[in-house]
């Protein structure tokens, strides 16, 4: 093999052993599937990634506050909370307003808290 092709090979090498993600920061909202959903849980994300906005009072525009159990839980069942945060980047009415869409493990998070049926 020349020059040419061992250098090749050693870059391609680093490139793909550069690619491991050793970062746990976006794994810190994630439920085990065998674990019940508590509002505690939908709740921080809320405060994290929506209550800058949707706080009690809610600024820069929007329509409703998203702090108690009620508030939540209305706005699952009546505004669409859900299919707000599942929207693809870049689309219309993606909530957090602006973006970027959470990850979708995040997003699991809060369709299993309706599916676990709005456990206190
Ligand atoms: C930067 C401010 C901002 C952030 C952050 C934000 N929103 Fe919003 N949200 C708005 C505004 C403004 C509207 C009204 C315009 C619209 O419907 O798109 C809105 C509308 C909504 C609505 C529809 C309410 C209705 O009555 O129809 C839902 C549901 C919602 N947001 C959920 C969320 C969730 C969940 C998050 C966090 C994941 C979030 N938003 C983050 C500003 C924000």
């Amino acid at each position: 093999m020349n020059l040419k092709n061992t250098l090749f090979l050693a870059t391609l090498t680093l490139f793909f052993l550069s690619c491991s993600n050793d970062s746990t920061d976006d794994l810190t909202e994630v439920i085990p599937v065998d674990q019940t959903v508590k509002f505690s849980d939908v709740k921080s994300i809320m405060d994290n990634n929506c209550n800058n906005c949707h706080g009690n009072p809610t600024t820069n525009g929007a329509p409703i506050s998203l702090v108690t159990y009620d508030n939540v839980k209305t706005a699952i069942e009546q505004h669409g909370l859900i299919e707000r945060m599942s929207i693809e980047n870049g689309g219309d009415g993606l909530m957090p307003q602006g973006g970027p869409r959470l990850p979708q493990a995040t997003i699991d998070v809060v369709i299993k808290w309706q599916t676990d049926g709005f456990q206190q």
